[in-house]
């Protein structure tokens, strides 16, 4: 038996996992609580309007003379307001003139929390160049150790159900809704997803695909702003409007569902099927 102490450390514990805390973020405990954790944080000065342009920008990401006010560090846990964070992503994805660009500005970007909490970016996998583009919702533990989106298990079955309609990482681009790993793999928040948007609705444009799938619900809601659960949406092709330019996009079950319902990889059999002959007849006349 454990005395007591062991006993409410086991219990403790256990609460932290299954509450989804999956990994220690220092040596000391943090109070978030504590009043001084209440406090907000200091801003130097109030956040430019998105017009600001360059001069704006680099107040918001890593660098910029208020940028400690953007870092979510443990210790300094008051959140931003959700629309300045969505602010300053807006303004610092329209700077990204590349996908390497882009890549450069999210590594420096600040608004978002879960930054803190991965151990990586993951941006994306894939060819740039890709006619299709495939979103999923955010990285896993493997991702987030590796820097590179679908490499767990749901990635292997995605590999296998791209090589069914004979595609692979040569010709397919990949990315998530939310490019750093919510603690415990838990759905990113609608905020955190408003946040990262800007950031994807840029990474899109940049690739240009001729086809945008999106792997499951939260990144079908997210991407084309409907609220429909992912059974009823997948497989229908929807318009995604970026800028001046209209995208075929067709939402399908995300590969983690598929590993818990594998009765389900029938219908996902069909969508590919569909996305395939989409690639080769981009207009769909
Ligand atoms: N699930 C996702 O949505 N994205 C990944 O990169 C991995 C798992």
């Amino acid at each position: 038996m454990y005395p007591n102490h062991a006993r409410a450390a086991h219990e403790l514990l256990t609460f932290y996992m299954e509450a989804g805390v999956d990994m220690a973020m220092g040596e000391a405990p943090n109070d978030y609580l504590s009043p001084a954790a209440a406090k907000p944080p200091v801003v130097a000065e109030p956040p430019s309007p998105p017009a600001a342009s360059k001069t704006g920008l680099k107040d918001w990401v890593s660098g910029g003379a208020s940028s400690s006010a953007l870092i979510a560090t443990p210790a300094q846990a008051a959140p931003l307001s959700p629309d300045t964070a969505v602010m300053a992503a807006r303004e610092a994805a329209r700077g990204a003139a590349s996908l390497d660009e882009l890549r450069a500005i999210l590594e420096g970007f600040n608004g978002c929390a879960l930054k803190a909490t991965a151990t990586k970016l993951v941006f994306a996998d894939g060819n740039p160049k890709a006619r299709v583009m495939f979103v999923g919702e955010a990285p896993g533990y493997e991702e987030d150790r590796s820097g590179l989106p679908f490499v767990g298990r749901s990635g292997k079955l995605l590999d296998l159900m791209l090589k069914a309609v004979g595609l692979d990482r040569t010709n397919v681009y990949i990315a998530n809704i939310v490019p750093w790993r919510p603690p415990g793999n838990r759905t990113p928040t609608p905020q955190e997803a408003a946040v990262c948007l800007p950031f994807m609705l840029r990474q899109i444009e940049l690739c240009d695909p001729d086809v945008l799938v999106c792997l499951g619900g939260p990144s079908a809601q997210t991407l084309l702003s409907v609220k429909e659960g992912i059974l009823k949406m997948r497989g229908r092709w929807f318009i995604f409007k970026n800028g001046s330019r209209e995208i075929r996009a067709m939402p399908t079950l995300h590969p983690a569902y598929l590993l818990r319902s594998p009765i389900a990889k029938r219908l996902a059999w069909r969508d590919f099927q569909a996305i395939k002959k989409a690639i080769a007849n981009p207009s769909g006349a």
